[in-house]
């Protein structure tokens, strides 16, 4: 789609910070939904809706990268994109955003990538209330829950919530009187509208979207990713009892020969030689996932993983199990239990079959797992060491 660039708005997509709580290997804003990252998917929102600068906010060492996914989500619009360095906070990221602010600007909007699926509906309803004459505007969400004041362990009261809003992002305000209230600006605020309110300015709102939750979480990030590429809907075969446990076969093969380190039934082996493959090579998870996969009816591995998806490339373990237990969950089942039995040379398994277990069944959120492993008395690829082969078998039982 493209839309007629509104001068004078500027959108700083803050994507500097490091995701501490998605436990991540790179930072939040690289993660992959599905074959983009989390800011491709932030800016394909920023992009869809009229700005006539785009200042994403990289953490030191990632600005090319953010180059990369600004450029590609930004199309024809590639003229609008500025990349800075942020800082080591997200308010210090917003104030390096602003400095990179063109000078004709008069509007911004600040905006996290980690609110990646934000509609562009909300940055239009954010830029009309600016335009309209508000100096600051925030999207809200009516709060569910029930919120309680407590002190120390004792509830001492109930919140009435219908006074609470949860506040979003893009958070929009009047070019001067956002650079004033972040120059004044003396300690850490949660976000640029409490840093315009320590400034004394009001704040108005407008409605936010349920799709623009904050991606923090593990959890989050499934959610993000199953809404990105929802799972195919299951039918059970006619007669199937509902309830019945059902069961499943995946095995996988991967040779030696890989970069750095083995990785094998989700534990590095260091000292061994790496296995290759897209991903680690780890044949155990693999043959896991496809067992499980099958056991439920999803298709098999090549259908939710495939080499296409960079998520996965070098992703261990962990990461296809957990993908794999959002995937079942989704279909209604939960795991019952899994048996595993890897052919190999090396490495010695009896050593470290306990931990495997606990590894395996940690990654499939405490489903027992059970590993076996064999050499083959020297005979086929197994035996000459060539590679290893697993071989699982999964029961998955209805949720509902
Ligand atoms: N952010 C930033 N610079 C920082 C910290 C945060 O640009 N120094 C950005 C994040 O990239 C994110 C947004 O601010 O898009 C909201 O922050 P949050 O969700 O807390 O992300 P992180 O700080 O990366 O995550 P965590 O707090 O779990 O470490
Ligand atoms: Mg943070």
């Amino acid at each position: 789609m493209s839309i007629v660039p509104v001068p004078r708005v500027a959108v700083i997509v803050v994507a500097a910070g490091s995701g501490t709580r998605l436990e991540s290997d790179v930072p939040k804003a690289f993660v992959g939904l599905d074959e983009h990252t989390i800011l491709r998917h932030a800016l394909r929102g920023v992009f869809d809706a009229p700005s006539a600068q785009v200042i994403v906010v990289a953490p030191a060492g990632r600005e090319g990268d953010a180059l990369t996914d600004a450029q590609e989500a930004a199309g024809d619009r590639r003229d609008l994109v500025t990349v800075v360095t942020g800082g080591s906070s997200r308010q210090a990221s917003v104030a390096a955003g602003i400095a990179a602010l063109w000078g004709d600007i008069e509007y911004v909007l600040v905006h996290d990538a980690a609110r990646a699926l934000t509609p562009p509906e909300v940055f239009s309803r954010v830029t009309a209330a600016l335009e309209a004459g508000a100096p600051g505007v925030v999207p809200v969400m009516p709060v569910v829950d029930t919120i309680r004041q407590m002190d120390g362990d004792a509830i001492v009261g109930v919140v009435d919530r219908a006074s609470l809003r949860a506040a979003q992002t893009p958070q929009g305000f009047a070019r001067g009187v956002l650079e004033r209230a972040y120059a004044l600006a003396d300690q850490e605020y949660t976000d640029d509208a409490a840093v315009l309110a320590a400034a004394g300015h009001t704040v108005t709102t407008v409605a936010g979207d349920p799709a623009a939750f904050k991606i923090t979480t593990r959890a989050d990030l499934e959610r993000a990713r199953t809404l990105v590429s929802p799972v195919p809907h299951v039918t059970l075969p006619a007669g199937d009892s509902p309830l019945s446990p059902r069961v499943g076969i995946g095995t996988d093969v991967h040779a030696f020969g890989g970069e750095g380190t083995l990785w094998l039934a989700g534990l590095e082996w260091p000292g061994e030689t790496a296995l290759s493959g897209h991903s680690d090579g780890d044949a155990v998870a693999h043959a896991i996932v496809d067992a499980l996969l099958a056991a439920a009816g999803l298709g098999d591995i090549g259908t939710h993983f495939g080499t296409d998806r960079p998520e996965y490339d070098g992703a261990h373990a962990e990461a296809f199990l957990d993908r794999t237990l959002a995937l079942l969950a989704e279909a209604g089942f939960r795991v019952g239990n899994v048996s595993v039995q890897v052919q190999a040379r090396r490495p010695r398994f009896a050593p470290r079959r306990a931990e495997a277990e606990a590894a395996l069944s940690r990654a499939l959120g405490g489903a027992p797992v059970s590993v076996s492993a064999t050499t083959t008395d020297g005979l086929g690829f197994t035996g000459s060491g060539e590679g290893v082969a697993a071989y699982a078998v999964a029961m998955v039982v209805p949720t509902r």
